[in-house]
């Protein structure tokens, strides 16, 4: 369909990058890029009429996406056909806008292109040894400068080495050493240092990706006394058991898992040292307080209300009520002992969802006066709930009588 449509407006269109990439490795990828030798906002807008599907267009750098509804992503850039004047002044176009595209990418494994047009439906384009490196479990670059022109490259490498159990080339690991050692990585700004970091936490194991991160260095660029050694290895592999655990335990549960390894990754730091991690990755001030609340709430607990014996379900349910599920996972990570884990896995299981059967309107038809009373008493019926002393709206009645 992209294909016919290119066709009828007289340009060429071809699924590019990742997407292709993926195909080699049977990998699935729901988001298309898909690149026009032409005005590819034009195409988008075309294409969108014709199916009714909706499409945002970012005049400003000649780009759209194109939104299916169920949840298909389609890019569209434009790679810009360029104009060479005669002597006399007749414009020119001139081929090979594509091969140009592609050029200003990453690596050559996200190089690969397919037509669309019809005449040449299906055929790969490899310009820069694209399949060969895939076939060689290779991540390389293009060309030196790489890594100078957009440092965040170092980080996508890593990433993808580990994502697809590849190989950085060595040339290409010189290369990242190099732009390591110049410093650039400091050069680049909080959003997108943040960006990539969390790329790598999203990862479906990012444990790979932060060790090898440790090998060039690169956790250094967060903050000088950032380390991945032997116990942030052991805090990891509880992450990842833990993740495992909630999301096969709670299945339907939305769980930012990137979240819990974010947190462990910071948690050896100083708080002034975190303060500047977090102000390093322009982190917003709420968000900032945020974390720093989960770190101290945490040992807070795990320092005194944990080593209580025998607490209530109640006492359990008000200490674990404020967390967030990924914050309760980093709880879980930081525990030592079993019973911790035990008791938030009951939290969790059992006492999260307890609610009073009782409402403020239930309250008022029994005729209290409405004001501060309410949240007491229904807080009192909920942690009897809890404690097992009531079971029923009749015996919620008997207890607020
Ligand atoms: N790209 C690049 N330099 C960057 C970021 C992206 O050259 N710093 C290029 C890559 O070649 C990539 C394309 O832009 O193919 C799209 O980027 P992105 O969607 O991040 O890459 P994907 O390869 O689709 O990665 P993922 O599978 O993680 O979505």
């Amino acid at each position: 369909d992209f294909g016919e449509l290119a066709e009828g407006l007289g340009y060429k269109a071809y699924a590019v990058g990742g997407f292709i990439r993926d195909l080699l490795l049977r990998r699935s990828n729901l988001d298309i890029d898909i690149v026009v030798e032409g005005d590819g906002i034009r195409f988008a807008r075309a294409f969108a009429e014709k199916y009714g599907v909706r499409a945002r267009c970012h005049k400003k750098f000649n780009t759209a996406v194109l939104i299916f509804p169920d949840g298909l992503k389609v890019d569209v850039a434009t790679a810009r056909l360029e104009y060479y004047q005669y002597p006399a002044a007749l414009p020119v176009v001139q081929f090979g806008s594509l091969k140009m595209d592609l050029y200003r990418r990453d690596f050559t494994i996200n190089t690969l292109a397919v037509a669309l047009n019809p005449e040449e439906f299906g055929e790969l384009i490899d310009f820069f040894g694209g399949q060969k490196d895939i076939k060689d479990k290779a991540v390389r670059v293009l060309h030196n400068l790489s890594f100078v022109e957009d440092p965040t490259r170092i980080l996508r490498a890593v990433r993808f080495e580990q994502r697809f159990s590849f190989k950085v080339g060595k040339q290409t690991a010189g290369l990242m050493r190099n732009t390591v050692k110049m410093g650039l990585l400091s050069k680049l700004g909080g959003h997108r240092l943040f960006h990539e970091l969390q790329q790598i936490l999203m990862e479906e194991d990012p444990l790979p990706a932060i060790r090898r991160m440790g090998e060039f260095e690169l956790l250094a660029a967060f903050h000088p006394s950032l380390r991945y050694d032997a116990h942030m290895q052991a805090l990891f592999a509880r992450v990842k058991e833990v993740i495992s655990w909630y999301e096969l335990s709670f299945l339907d549960e939305p769980l930012e898992s990137w979240w819990v390894y974010f947190l462990v990754l910071f948690s050896r730091l100083s708080r002034k040292e975190l303060k500047q991690v977090l102000d390093r990755l322009e982190i917003p001030l709420s968000r900032q307080e945020r974390i720093v609340w989960t770190y101290n709430r945490v040992d807070h607990l795990l320092g005194t209300f944990f080593r209580l014996p025998d607490p209530r379900p109640s006492d359990i349910y008000r200490a674990l009520q404020p967390f967030r599920p990924e914050e309760l996972l980093f709880l879980m990570v930081q525990a030592t002992c079993e019973d911790v884990r035990r008791i938030v896995s009951h939290y969790c299981h059992r006492y999260r969802h307890v609610q009073t059967e009782l409402k403020g309107r239930d309250l008022k038809a029994m005729g209290f006066p409405p004001g501060p009373l309410y949240s007491r008493i229904l807080n009192d019926l909920l942690d009897a709930r809890l404690n097992g002393q009531v079971r029923s709206r009749a015996e919620e009645l008997e207890f607020v009588k």
